[in-house]
C-alpha cells in the first residue's frame, strides 16, 4: 500500500460509536480498517461507504490473542496508520462480588491490554511520519466511580490517564492523543445491560452517536486529551471531579 494514502483504524466498527468513526472519517482517509467480530456488519459498511472511502473489513475478536495479532499484523501490512480508534468495548452493570470474573477479565482484556496493544504498534510509525491521532474510547463514568460498574469505570480511568501520560511522551512528535469521554449514547450498548432499563435516563442525558464522534473528530488536535462531548457530560464530569477532590 502506499504511504501516501491516508489511513485509519478503527476497532468496534460494526456498530454505534465504531460505525460512525468509520462514516465521519470517510472524508479524512482513504482507507479504513475497520475491526469487529461481525463480519457480515463491517462488509455492510464497507458497500454502504464504497465510493468514499476503502473499507477493509478485519473480522478478529479483540479479546483474544490471535484476534489481537491479526490487528496487529493488518497494522503493520495496510499501514502506518494515521489514526487509531481504540473504540471496541461493552459493559457489565452490577456489583463486582456478583459478577462472572471472566467477563470482567475480557473486559479489561478489550479495553486495557487490546488498546496498549495497538498503541504500542501504531506509534513508532507514527514517530516516524511526524504525526498522528489516537483515539481512545473512554467514558464519562471515569469521573463518577460508584456501583454498578467498578471494573468497567476503572477500565475507563486507565485510558483516561494512559492517554495523558502518553500525550505527554509524545510532546513535539506532531501526534495528538485524546480519550473520549462519552455519557449516555444511543447505540447497541446497553442492550445486552441486565438491569438497566434505558427508559429510566431522562432523555436530556442522551446524545447521538453520530454527535459524540463529531465533537471527537472537531476536538482532535485542539491540545486537549480529555474531551467529554455535550455540556450535561461536562457538568457531571466536573461534579465528579470535585466530589473525589473534596474526598481528599
Ligand atoms: N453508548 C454509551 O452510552 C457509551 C457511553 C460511554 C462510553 N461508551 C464506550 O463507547 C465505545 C463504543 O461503544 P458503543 O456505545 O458504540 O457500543 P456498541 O454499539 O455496542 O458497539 C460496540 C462495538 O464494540 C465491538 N466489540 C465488542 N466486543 C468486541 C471484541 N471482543 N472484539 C472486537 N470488537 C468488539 C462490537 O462489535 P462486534 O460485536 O461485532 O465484535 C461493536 O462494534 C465503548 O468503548 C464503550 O465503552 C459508550
Amino acid at each position: 500500500m502506499s504511504t501516501a494514502k491516508t489511513v485509519a483504524m478503527v476497532t468496534g466498527a460494526s456498530a454505534g460509536m465504531g460505525a460512525d468513526f468509520c462514516r465521519q472519517l470517510a472524508g479524512r482517509c482513504d482507507v479504513i480498517i475497520a475491526v469487529a467480530r461481525r463480519a457480515e456488519r463491517l462488509q455492510a459498511l464497507a458497500a454502504e461507504l464504497a465510493g468514499k472511502v476503502e473499507v477493509h473489513p478485519l473480522e478478529a475478536d479483540l479479546n483474544t490473542v490471535e484476534g489481537v495479532t491479526r490487528a496487529l499484523e493488518a497494522l503493520r501490512q495496510q499501514g502506518p496508520v494515521d489514526y487509531l480508534v481504540n473504540n471496541a468495548g461493552f459493559s457489565t452493570f452490577g456489583q463486582f462480588a456478583d459478577l462472572d470474573i471472566q467477563g470482567q477479565r475480557d473486559m479489561v482484556n478489550l479495553h486495557v491490554d487490546a488498546t496498549i496493544s495497538l498503541c504500542r504498534a501504531a506509534i513508532p510509525f507514527m514517530r516516524e511520519r511526524g504525526g498522528g491521532y489516537i483515539i481512545n474510547v473512554s467514558s464519562v463514568g471515569a469521573f463518577l466511580p460508584g456501583r454498578g460498574l467498578a471494573v468497567y469505570g476503572a477500565t475507563k480511568v486507565f485510558l483516561n490517564y494512559f492517554s495523558q501520560s502518553l500525550q505527554a511522551e509524545l510532546e513535539g512528535t506532531g501526534i495528538a492523543v485524546q480519550a473520549l469521554c462519552p455519557g449516555y449514547t444511543h447505540t447497541e450498548f446497553h442492550e445486552p445491560l441486565q438491569g438497566f432499563d434505558k427508559s429510566q435516563v431522562p432523555a436530556s442525558m442522551w446524545m447521538e452517536s453520530a454527535e459524540v464522534v463529531s465533537a471527537s473528530l472537531a476536538a482532535l488536535g485542539n491540545g486537549r486529551v480529555l474531551v467529554v462531548p455535550g455540556e450535561v457530560n461536562l457538568e457531571l464530569a466536573r461534579k465528579g471531579l470535585q466530589r473525589q477532590l473534596d474526598a481528599l
